[in-house]
């Protein structure tokens, strides 16, 4: 529900173009979704490091990272991830708007959530990234013992064991983490980028 009335939309001086000039790059919110386990931080921070590297501007926001700040008062429901994901496409645009080549790392496992935050962007401005990886390698890597926890029923509604995950219909990538080594999966993208004229 709009809580907010009378509030009136004060037009930039600086354009999104003018902050893209300035940094040399487009903008672009590289939304990576998949499982708990799948590769999504670790692709996203090798990533920002290699185009770090390149001299580009970035900026990585984390599931884990923001719901110890902005997102804190968020749980695990799918009310409380449809917000965080709704907050998280709000916070990529302003990124995007800032010029920044903005990359999420977020299970957000509803395509209808997903949708919503894509609505928000620019055409092409918005690349979904499915990290996709077996639910039994997931279990595998288990690098937080939450997998064991979550088998051991002692977490609730957790991803892949007692919530779902819907795998996106139609991504601009996909990183097949089973096959894909990190370096292969941070190529793929920088290729996608270079394809697309994010970077030169
Ligand atoms: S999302 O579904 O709302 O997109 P998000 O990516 O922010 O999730 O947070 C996922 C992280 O929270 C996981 O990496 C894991 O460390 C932790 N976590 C804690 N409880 C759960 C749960 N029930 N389901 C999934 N992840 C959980």
């Amino acid at each position: 529900m709009e809580k907010s009335s009378n509030v009136v939309w004060y037009p930039h001086k600086v354009s999104k173009k003018d902050r893209e000039k300035i940094k040399n790059q487009k903008a672009c919110l590289l939304w990576f979704t998949g499982l708990p386990s799948a590769g999504k931080s670790t692709v996203a921070q090798e990533l920002e490091f290699e185009l770090n590297k390149k001299g580009l501007h970035t900026y990585v926001l984390d599931g884990d990272n923001i719901r110890h700040g902005l997102n804190k008062n968020l749980g695990f429901t799918a009310e409380d991830r449809q917000e965080n994901i709704r907050r998280i496409g709000e916070a990529g645009k302003l990124f995007v708007d800032a010029g920044i080549i903005t990359l999420t790392a977020f299970i957000s496992p509803y395509e209808k959530d997903r949708k919503t935050a894509r609505e928000l962007l620019e055409e092409g401005e918005f690349i979904e990234v499915f990290v996709k990886c077996s639910l039994e390698t997931c279990i595998e890597r288990d690098p937080k013992g939450l997998y064991k926890k979550a088998i051991a029923g002692e977490i609730p509604n957790f991803t892949g064991i007692s919530d779902p995950y819907e795998e996106p219909s139609n991504p601009e990538i996909v990183l097949d983490t089973d096959e894909l080594s990190v370096e292969e999966s941070v190529e793929k993208i920088i290729d996608y980028f270079k394809d697309k004229e994010i970077i030169k």
